[in-house]
């Protein structure tokens, strides 16, 4: 997505050859504009899978699934990292390791929210070990549901994320793949061609 690399490219930070800062539009101030354009890319790349519910993560994937959500015109659920004082009973849960982090989380999402027969499209903001968006499957599959496609705003095609996706048979759209960070330049990848079956 042209818009996004962009962007990337204007406001983002190397902060070292694994890390890309995108606080001035995405994990910290967040850009309205790019998060509606956002929303109808991953629309108009998933309009043939009939979603019926948006899966996010809190805290940085929620503004593009609402986005998203708004544009397919389907409900967004975001899975907690943290203990929620009213969400109690009847979770799903998933365990996320975060290599970057080195901390694992559990994840949860309420029963309630994601049915047998849904079809479910995953968003998150980045995509490195995919650890984030394996755990977020695995809710979808606890209840189910079909995980129809996996939509990401900056893949790092360098780390093992996107293979692992791919190999697992997930759909993987990525608006952003970059290929490397070196010399504290972002050099991007080329749009994937041949999609997983
Ligand atoms: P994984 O889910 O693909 O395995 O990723 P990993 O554990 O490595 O990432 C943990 C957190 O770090 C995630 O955010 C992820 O979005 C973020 N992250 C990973 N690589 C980068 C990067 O190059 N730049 C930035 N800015 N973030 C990165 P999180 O802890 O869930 O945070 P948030 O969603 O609350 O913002």
């Amino acid at each position: 997505m042209k818009l996004l690399r962009e962007k990337i490219e204007l406001e983002g930070i190397v902060l070292n050859e694994n890390v890309l800062k995108v606080d001035a539009f995405i994990n910290h101030q967040m850009d309205p504009v790019l998060m509606k354009e956002i929303g109808k890319e991953f629309a108009a790349r998933f309009k043939t899978e009939k979603i019926t519910k948006i899966l996010t993560i809190e805290s940085s994937g929620i503004a593009p699934a609402i986005m998203t959500g708004l544009e397919l015109n389907v409900p967004v659920i975001f899975a907690r990292k943290r203990k929620s004082l009213t969400l109690t009973t009847d979770l799903y849960t998933s365990t996320v390791y975060s290599f970057t982090k080195q901390e694992s989380n559990e994840i949860t999402v309420s029963k309630d929210y994601i049915c047998e027969g849904d079809h479910v499209l995953i968003i998150d903001d980045f995509l490195a070990n995919g650890q984030a968006a394996i755990g977020l499957a695995g809710i979808v599959e606890q209840a189910k549901a079909k995980v129809s496609g996996i939509g990401i705003l900056i893949e790092k095609s360098f780390q093992p994320g996107a293979n692992e996706i791919i190999a697992k048979g997930y759909r993987l759209e990525s608006l952003a793949r970059i290929e490397s960070l070196k010399d504290g330049k972002v050099n991007f990848a080329p749009k994937r061609q041949i999609q997983n079956i």
